[in-house]
């Protein structure tokens, strides 16, 4: 492999700007998409407080981070107090009230990693995902929110590599790939570490938010709007960002020892984590750090097939970019 290979961006990278704009761009979903989110989240509501009074819906995942595309599902997460009835239980009885009210496709699955009820709303037409107190994924989505506020160039990038991810194959968690959520970290990662940087260390800076979840500490800046101007002194456009995030993660990326921590914006090492080995399953091959849970490696889905599967895309995609001759084709081409 060509470990640390000094590359030199193709010169008329720049024409690529506006194709991977228009491609961002299309994906965005419309207002009246978000609109009819809102609708269905106010009728979900509506129904849970009838029966728990005190359980609040929140959105969490793409649909409230903003790195939704148009005609995404809706993850949505019930928190609840009742401490006596396990969650399976609260989970049928959701299901129950749900179908009663003319929802469609409604199924418990009390048994997954995350279990939850999913449903079809036959009004607004959106599928749904709905989990029990799972408050981490609610404040780690409010953290991408955040970190999306402060330079749009890290909304783009993420699109892009969320597109390219999909239209490769490699979004599958199931399949020893990885999710959207660690696509994203790895986006922001890298824009923490541009010189100059284009985002800052949100959780490295004074404390603004705080909340204990399951405890866990998680406390960050959230000021977001004082920090407009934080990426101005870096002037990279979004060709050269895609371009320089592939070759990254296909020739620059150390995978025997780097562990990328959006936490701290640094690369750690994997001995300092004691990610070195194997562990049950998770075989720490590509590793990015959990930003709360940090003894949680969203890599740790990648086993000895899929890594190659990866790297072989990241190659792949940075080969592209610097050699096809009509790079916006190939680079999406489904696989
Ligand atoms: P798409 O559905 O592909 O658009 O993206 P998504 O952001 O909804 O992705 P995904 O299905 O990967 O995850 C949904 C949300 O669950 C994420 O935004 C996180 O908030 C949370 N999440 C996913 N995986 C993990 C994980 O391993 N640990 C934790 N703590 N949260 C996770
Ligand atoms: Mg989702």
């Amino acid at each position: 492999r060509n470990f640390k290979r000094q590359m030199e961006c193709r010169i008329d990278i720049e024409g690529l700007n506006a194709p991977f704009l228009a491609i961002y761009e299309s994906l965005i979903p419309a207002e009246e998409e978000k609109a009819k989110q809102k609708q269905l989240l106010t009728l979900l509501e509506k129904l849970v407080s009838k029966e728990w009074p005190k359980a609040r819906l929140y959105l969490y995942g793409s649909c409230a981070n903003s790195f939704d595309f148009s005609k995404s599902d809706i993850d949505v997460c019930l928190t609840i107090e009742e401490a006596d009835i396990k969650k399976s239980e609260i989970l049928l009885k959701l299901a129950d009230i749900l179908q009663s009210d003319n929802l469609q496709n409604v199924q418990a699955l009390t048994r997954a990693r995350v279990p939850i009820v999913k449903l079809k709303d036959p009004v607004t037409g959106i599928s749904c995902d709905i989990c029990i107190n799972n408050v981490l994924a609610v404040v780690n989505t409010k953290l991408l929110r955040d970190y999306a506020q402060i330079d749009v160039r890290l909304r783009q990038l993420a699109f892009i590599v969320k597109h390219w991810a999909k239209s490769r194959g490699v979004n599958e968690t199931y399949q020893g790939t990885l999710s959207s959520y660690a696509y994203v970290l790895m986006c922001i990662h890298f824009l923490q570490q541009r010189k100059p940087a284009i985002l800052p260390c949100l959780q490295g800076m004074e404390t603004t938010y705080s909340v204990t979840v399951e405890d866990v500490d998680c406390a960050f800046f959230d000021r977001v709007e004082k920090l407009r101007d934080f990426g101005s002194h870096n002037k990279e456009s979004i060709a050269q960002l895609v371009w320089a995030f592939f070759n990254y993660w296909a020739y620059c990326h150390d995978y025997t020892d780097a562990v990328i921590s959006v936490r701290t914006g640094n690369i750690i090492s994997k001995r300092l984590k004691d990610w070195t080995r194997r562990i049950g399953n998770d075989r720490h091959l590509i590793c990015i750090e959990d930003p709360f849970e940090t003894s949680h490696d969203l890599g740790r889905v990648v086993d000895k097939h899929s890594i190659k599967v990866l790297r072989e895309e990241f190659e792949r995609a940075a080969d592209i970019l610097q050699y096809d001759p009509n790079p916006c084709v190939a680079l999406f081409e489904p696989y």
